[in-house]
């Protein structure tokens, strides 16, 4: 085995390497504007709040001394104490399917994957994926080709097998968003021509493409169920907001059928066949040309919550359609924000965007199904200081696969309660300084509460459990309802996952540069880092149908040999240092598999894995890295086979498609393509 080297880097005096041009264009410069959460709700630093309930049972009659002794503790331990669960165990053998060499830290133009393994390009942005689609030419692109071409910067991936057809699956991706100064040669931000705009709409959206197991990965198919959805594919909008005031506009007086989708973000499978993808950054898409009147004033708030701004966009839609300029579509923005799902099964199928779980920067939803075959959607909302929200549905899972149970089922999003997450810690304030040093007990826990938002019934029926709130102001300007209830600020929730060996639900927290920064809320349990870096992964004891939670940090991201990091209590001496966690997902042997964006510890982004249970629990071992530039999003994890989707290889401020720092994959002086790439190991298994 091959340990890796340790102290090689250090963390940047910014948040992550991530570029500006890439900020531009995905999440328009979220992050050098003001936070969109003002509202008042508190993190859970206050000592009345941080010692939870739990901790009062727990402590019996000396609540006092246990709030008074942690406190002393504290002052006593001073910065370098030596905490609880960070001391090297004797090395255990790594547990099944992480048995493998890990991959060190690198700035590589290359994949690079664990010894021993083999990778392959699957398919790239503009390849042909229906029947009449040509061959990707970078020089020569048109609207009519990139509509039957593989979309650009995928992101989320599922992989279904095919029913009764051996070593086939239809592989479902998302493309979030584009990046004109590398897709087109001499692209001018200044005046883009029609002919791009056309490209770009065509390029987001989502792709089915039906692909085969071969000796050399997965080699794609032109076949029947293949298709392409973007920016303008018809969608059925369903819940409570669809038909409302706020979501009409002249081209679609019923308020049910929207145009497309953008944005999409991580996604997930569901158990009945289907494929969910996040709305996430929606707001980048819709401006107003420079001294245009004001959009009407009563949205401001509701536009800024959500970070939508009539100004002119990086990509400047606006000039090309009217939907897209505020002044003339102001509703257009709130049919975006929204779960999207797909059947991947009819390509004749209308996309339903489900506003029963809310509008938000969805990062994606992961569906887990009780005993009962209630269905619970986790979904986080990837802003700095925003929340972590589940749905329960009211109707059952049908088991099957013919048409009924696929009608029922696609239903099943539509009918139930939505929540937010109010966290509590059962760590006494006082040891929590915003450093990230390790409770004197020796993990960040504490318990939590989902409080309910909006209950959803038959045919877009709602009731608001907001006050002041419609039910479709709860569906619709979801955030500011979750404000109201006093949820609690997170930092920046991407993907859920549930552990489908104990039921646990694993929660990513990408980083939050702005947190314990002037103005805004101090570092607490769950994000126990001021000016947070690196993230965290929270562990998540849910009651699935139920409104109570306990949980738990698994992991403070960073430098393993940094005081402000813990890896589960694992030996940080023995791990690979990891960042910014973004995807997540689970190998069949119960081991969670993170992929990261924006690492800021100097080495390109990768996928990870992570010993959950047992003497490894927090043994974190890299599996692959992406190349220069690039994020890894979407990771698959079967029993012999690893997809990713590598991002914006090459994306970097200096850089452009005709001054390019990468030429992954095509290599020599091709073209930097955002691809979806297959792992295995000939005759053997994925890490065991
Ligand atoms: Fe598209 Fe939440 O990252
Ligand atoms: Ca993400
Ligand atoms: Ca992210
Ligand atoms: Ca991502």
């Amino acid at each position: 085995m091959t340990l890796i080297p340790l102290n090689l880097f250090v963390a940047h005096d910014g948040a992550s390497k991530r570029q500006h041009i890439t900020c531009v264009y995905r999440c328009g410069n979220a992050c050098s504007k003001p936070v969109p959460n003002r509202s008042a709700n508190a993190y859970f630093g206050d000592i009345a709040r941080a010692v939870s309930r739990r901790t009062l049972l727990r402590a019996g009659g000396v609540t006092v001394l246990a709030v008074g002794a942690g406190s002393v503790l504290a002052a006593c331990a001073g910065e370098q104490a030596p905490a609880p669960g960070t001391t090297a165990a004797p090395y255990a053998a790594p547990r099944a399917g992480m048995d493998f060499a890990s991959v060190a830290p690198n700035t590589e133009d290359a994949v690079v994957v664990a010894d021993g393994y083999r990778h392959a390009v699957v398919i790239s942005w503009g390849d042909p994926i229906l029947p009449d689609a040509p061959a990707f030419d970078v020089t020569r692109q048109t609207g009519a080709a990139q509509r039957g071409q593989f979309g650009f910067n995928n992101d989320f991936a599922g992989l279904l097998p095919i029913p009764g057809r051996r070593d086939r699956f239809l592989l479902v991706t998302n493309f979030e968003y584009v990046t004109p100064e590398f897709m087109f040669p001499g692209y001018d931000a200044a005046a883009p021509t029609r002919e791009q705009f056309d490209v770009e709409i065509a390029a987001v959206g989502m792709g089915v493409v039906e692909v085969e197991r071969t000796a050399d990965g997965l080699r794609p198919v032109i076949d029947a169920l293949n298709r392409r959805i973007t920016a303008d594919s018809p969608m059925l909008l369903t819940g409570p907001a669809a038909g409302s005031d706020l979501v009409r506009t002249d081209a679609d007086p019923t308020g049910r059928t929207v145009a497309g989708t953008f944005a999409n973000c991580a996604g997930g499978v569901t158990p009945w066949g289907t494929v969910l993808s996040g709305e996430e950054n929606f707001q980048d898409y819709f401006g107003a040309a420079e001294g245009s009147p004001p959009p009407p004033p009563v949205q401001a708030d509701q536009m800024a919550r959500y970070g939508v701004s009539a100004e002119p966009t990086a990509l400047r839609w606006e000039t090309f359609d009217p939907r897209f300029d505020l002044t003339r579509t102001p509703n257009e923005p709130n049919r975006f924000g929204y779960i999207v799902e797909l059947n991947p099964w009819d390509p004749q199928s209308t996309p339903v965007k489900h506003s029963a779980l809310g509008r938000l920067k969805h990062e994606g939803a992961t569906v887990y199904v009780t005993d009962d075959g209630t269905v619970v959607a986790y979904t986080g909302d990837d802003e700095r200081f925003d929340y972590m929200y589940k749905f329960v549905s009211s109707k059952k899972m049908r088991d099957g696969t013919g048409p009924d149970a696929m009608a029922h089922n696609m239903t099943l999003l539509d009918e139930g309660t939505l929540y937010v997450a109010a966290l509590s810690g059962d760590v006494p304030a006082a040891q929590i300084d915003g450093s990230g040093r390790l409770p004197d007990d020796g993990a960040f826990r504490g318990s939590g509460t989902w409080i309910p938002l909006l209950r959803s019934g038959a045919d877009g029926q709602g009731e608001s459990l907001v006050d002041n709130f419609t039910a479709a102001q709860v569906a619709v300007f979801t955030r500011m309802a979750a404000d109201k209830v006093g949820a609690t600020k997170m930092d920046r929730p991407e993907d859920f996952e549930a552990n489908p060996a104990t039921g646990k639900v694993y929660l990513a927290l990408t980083n939050n540069t702005k947190r314990g920064t002037a103005g805004e809320p101090a570092a607490d349990a769950a994000n126990p880092r001021n000016e947070n870096k690196n993230g965290q992964v929270l562990e998540i004891t849910d009651d699935h149908a139920g409104t109570a939670f306990t949980w738990e940090l698994l992991l403070v991201c960073g430098d393993p040999q940094a005081a402000d990091t813990y890896y589960g209590g694992f030996d940080k001496t023995r791990v690979s240092p990891i960042s910014c966690p973004d995807n997540l997902a689970f190998d069949s042997h119960g081991n969670l598999w993170i992929s990261t964006d924006g690492n800021a510890l100097d080495s390109n982004d990768g996928l990870f894995a992570v010993a959950l249970e047992g003497p490894q629990r927090g043994e974190v071992r890299q599996f692959l890295t992406v190349p220069l530039g690039a994020e890894t999003c979407g990771p698959v994890v079967t029993d012999d086979l690893v997809t990713v989707c590598v991002q914006h290889p090459g994306e970097s401020d200096e850089h452009s498609l005709d001054n390019p720092q990468s030429r992954w994959p095509e290599g020599g002086t091709g073209t930097a393509r955002p691809s979806v790439v297959a792992v295995w190991r000939d005759g053997g298994q994925i890490g065991v």
